[in-house]
């Protein structure tokens, strides 16, 4: 069982329904946190963990998220003959390297599961992480590189997870686990989609982030549709789960929900008052809001 992980999955061909208007002709991963699209900081987190290869799964009117990361010619040449150097500086640290990236497309929004499965022939036989990019994690070492460093302990299958009231489990997918190890890596037993109130057996939900072997997708191509008529990954790992082990990384950092309008909102505040300069704008203004 190979020991790195060379290669993630960005499944980006939701409708982003929760989001109209504003997603009917830009994607939500293109919606901006201050200054950089969402989808960015989660190619950053990738590229942080040691990622050589995003694999994007896109769908109809996301082709704006492969022109984000090419070269965008007649802009740069302006900048440059204009001595913008700050600002082309920006847009060459942000770009992946030429070959790094793989855009597919999913041709039919039928569910997360699908979504990953066609990005099977990307991947091929070697375990890869699956980022949901709607997720953006703040945190010091990032998401993926704390699940990598599980995973170069004991390999199998790893999910990130971290706590939430336990009145507010029936909102999430939810994992039970065995009691933790010493590194507090702890293997995960079962996985449940929103559990009914006072059922959950566990207030860990699943985060977005996941390490996954390729035999995940054997299991996908034969999946039958699940909740909401789509193809779930949820159900596919619990099959894996049969078989192989999966580890729970109890996450470190802050999570933002940006599919959500309020989590996308957090993210942008928490991001503008990173920065110094903006937040010494911002402040006054939300301390302004604040007390009407
Ligand atoms: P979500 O359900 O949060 O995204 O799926 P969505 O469908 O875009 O959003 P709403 O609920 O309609 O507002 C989680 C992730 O899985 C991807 C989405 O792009 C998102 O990043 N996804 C979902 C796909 O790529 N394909 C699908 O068929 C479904």
């Amino acid at each position: 069982m190979s020991k790195t992980i060379r290669k993630a999955v960005l499944p980006v061909a939701g409708l982003g329904t929760r989001f109209l208007p504003a997603t009917k002709a830009v994607p939500k991963e293109m919606l901006t946190v201050v200054d950089r699209p969402i989808v960015q900081y989660v190619v950053d987190e990738a590229l942080a963990a040691g990622i050589e290869h995003i694999v994007f799964v896109t769908g109809r009117n996301k082709h704006v998220i492969e022109d984000h990361f090419d070269i965008a010619y007649e802009l740069e040449e302006t900048l440059s003959s204009r001595g913008k150097k700050a600002a082309l500086g920006l847009l060459e640290d942000m770009r992946p390297a030429a070959g790094s990236t793989s855009f597919t497309r999913q041709q039919e929004p039928l569910g997360l599961g699908h979504a990953v499965w066609c990005a099977r022939e990307i991947i091929g036989n070697e375990p890869f992480a699956v980022l949901l990019p709607d997720m953006v994690m703040k945190s010091e070492k990032g998401c993926l590189a704390q699940m990598v460093e599980a995973y170069e302990k004991n390999g199998g299958n790893v999910i990130s997870v971290e706590e939430v009231p336990w009145d507010q489990t029936q909102n999430y997918g939810i994992i039970e686990r065995s009691e933790p190890m010493a590194d507090g890596t702890f293997k995960v037993t079962g996985m449940v989609e929103k559990p009914a109130p006072g059922t959950a057996p566990s207030n860990l939900y699943i985060n977005g982030r996941y390490i996954l072997q390729p035999e995940i997708f054997g299991l996908l191509e034969n999946q039958a549709t699940g909740a909401g008529g789509e193809i779930q990954l949820t159900d596919a790992m619990l099959t894996l789960m049969g078989k192989q082990d999966f580890f729970g990384v109890e996450y470190t950092g802050e999570t933002y929900d940006c599919g959500s309008k309020a989590g996308f909102l957090a993210a942008n505040i928490a991001y503008a008052m990173d920065n110094e300069e903006l937040a010494a704008e911002v402040r006054p203004l939300l301390e302004k809001l604040l007390k009407n």
